[in-house]
């Protein structure tokens, strides 16, 4: 199986002035694609020919091959929410999971943008579903990802500095509130459907 960088379904200087163009070539052109080129050239070593989810799941291979293939699940996944004309508030069961959760779409985004500052290094922020179907918001370091404690992921924040240090240097915060402004929510409420 070879995997390829998934298309962008937006121009690199769409989501201008919140990403630059600049750091959407560095991060989807470069970095995402390095990941993909090492999970391939790791796969064809070890003769693998699985999923991604099974190498993540089951840590196949070797060390290197589960944090690349987990930092291509995590890159296909924080793209596909970014969208220059998003849905920007959640309706439905969505959102009556986010205010049984956290009491407000507002109290929920203060609460995910606190844990996102507080990390440690590299790592991401994920709102996910547990197993009981309710909401958690939690920190993860480097590559991990929620799905190895049987959460459904749902949304995202990529705290790697590649992700933001072109646009924002050393002003995390101002990057984590400017995402809400290119977060399609109708991507998220897709996924909590499914
Ligand atoms: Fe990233």
């Amino acid at each position: 199986m070879i995997f390829e960088l998934p298309i962008l379904k937006f121009e690199h200087d769409a989501l201008e002035p919140y990403i630059s163009a600049r750091s959407i070539e560095l991060h989807y052109g470069k970095v995402f694609r390095f990941y993909v080129n090492n999970v391939n050239r790791l796969m064809d070593e070890f003769k693998l020919t699985t999923g991604l989810l099974s190498i993540i799941k089951n840590r196949l291979g070797c060390p290197a091959l589960y944090y690349n293939a987990s930092e291509v699940w995590n890159h296909e996944f924080y793209f596909e929410q970014l969208s220059p004309s998003p849905k920007t508030m959640p309706e439905g069961n969505l959102l009556l999971e986010i205010n049984r959760a956290f009491g407000s779409i507002d109290e929920f985004k203060n609460e995910f943008d606190r844990i996102s500052i507080s990390i440690f290094g590299s790592g991401y922020t994920w709102l996910s579903q547990q197993e009981d179907g309710t909401l958690i918001i939690t920190q993860e370091a480097n590559a991990k990802n929620p799905i190895i404690r049987n959460c459904k992921p749902l949304l995202s924040c990529d705290l790697w500095e590649h992700a933001y240090f072109v646009d924002y240097q050393c002003r995390r915060a101002d990057y984590i509130a400017n995402l809400w402004n290119i977060i399609d929510w109708d991507v998220i409420e897709r996924r909590f459907d499914n």
